[in-house]
């Protein structure tokens, strides 16, 4: 299938020289949601500006809806629509116009029932006649995301949709970006909290510099770059590793009172449960009594981290 955005080669330098993008090459595929994920000054919101229209590419190409956006600028961009980072609105309008005007913008009938619609979804339609400025920054936040799907875009960008935003109201917005999807919208969305990408999305991308470090499936990359570790307490401590378990990735720590696995994940490798079930039987015919054993598997955070720290990382394109 062909993909609803496709971006090729995608260059920006800023005017006094920095380049905060560096040759991406990016798909996204119909009714997907894909999370960017990238530290502070990654070219995530670089990139969404470049996709809409916000930041001047230096080269490259931008393909939307198979065709190119640098040709067919106006047309395309009526059908994306886009959740600033920034909470820059009309802080002095009142919510309701704010969101009709921004539907008006891209040149579509009034359809008040389907703004009702949207501003009840975010538990803003009592507040609808309040003057933005007034409002809480969740609210505000809630505000842009109303304006962004007033036009019913197809190709929807929520660049740090949760940003300062409580946990409960949080988790409403998944419920609306998940109700989105259902109705076949994409979903392009950054954020800080990996929780975000760990609950919503199919595929993630990893940014870092200006260059995509990785791209994949969220439940490969989890299962590819995944970890276990597996504390176990031992009966006795030992002063050394016993023979019988020098084929596990096991290291002996608190002064031998515990067992240390760390294993899993990598191509092809056993899943590390798997693996710390056959090292248990193994203390069991060695002799080795245990207490307890504290199972945790990595999260998209700790494969995240563990991206970004590792330096060889940097250039590897997936
Ligand atoms: N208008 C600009 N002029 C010059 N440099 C800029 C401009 N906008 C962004 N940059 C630089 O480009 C780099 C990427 O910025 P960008 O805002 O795309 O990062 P980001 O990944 O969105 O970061 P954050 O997570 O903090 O939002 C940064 O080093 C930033 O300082
Ligand atoms: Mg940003």
């Amino acid at each position: 299938m062909q993909p609803i955005l496709e971006i090729r080669g995608l260059t920006k330098t800023y005017k006094g020289g920095f380049t905060a993008l560096r040759g991406v090459d990016l798909s996204i595929n119909k009714g997907e949601i894909f999370a960017l994920l990238g530290p502070n000054g990654a070219g995530k919101t670089t990139l969404i500006g470049a996709v809409c229209g916000l930041v001047r590419p230096t080269s490259g190409t931008i393909h939307a809806f198979g065709e190119d956006m640098g040709k067919h600028w106006r047309r395309l961009r009526a059908r994306v629509g886009l959740v600033p980072q920034e909470l820059a609105t009309d802080m002095f309008e009142p919510v309701l116009r704010s969101v009709n005007h921004s539907r008006g913008l891209f040149g579509l009938a009034p359809n008040p029932a389907l703004i009702e619609e949207i501003l009840r979804a975010l538990s803003l339609w009592e507040k609808r006649d309040a003057q933005i400025r007034t409002l809480s920054g969740g609210m505000k936040r809630r505000v842009l995301i109303a304006k962004a799907l007033a036009h019913e875009p197809e190709l929807l960008f929520l660049d740090e949709p949760t940003a300062g935003v409580d946990v409960e109201l949080r988790r409403d917005m998944w419920k609306q970006i998940a109700l989105l999807r259902e109705r076949g919208t994409t979903v392009i969305l950054t954020t800080h909290y990996i929780e975000e990408a760990e609950e919503m999305a199919d595929r993630v991308g990893v940014i870092r510099g200006g260059e995509i470090l990785m791209v994949d499936e969220k439940a490969a990359m989890m299962e590819r770059l995944g970890r276990t570790e597996a504390l176990i307490t031992l009966a006795s401590p030992l002063t050394e590793l016993p023979e019988a378990l020098s084929a596990y990735p096991v290291s002996l720590i608190e002064d031998g009172r515990v067992l240390c696995y760390r294993g899993g994940g990598g191509e092809g490798s056993s899943s590390g449960t798997a693996e710390v079930a056959e090292l248990t039987k193994a203390l069991t015919r060695a002799g080795i009594d245990y207490t307890a054993i504290d199972i945790h598997e990595s999260s998209l955070e700790d494969i995240f981290v563990n991206l970004l720290e590792g330096p060889e990382m940097q250039g590897a394109v997936a």
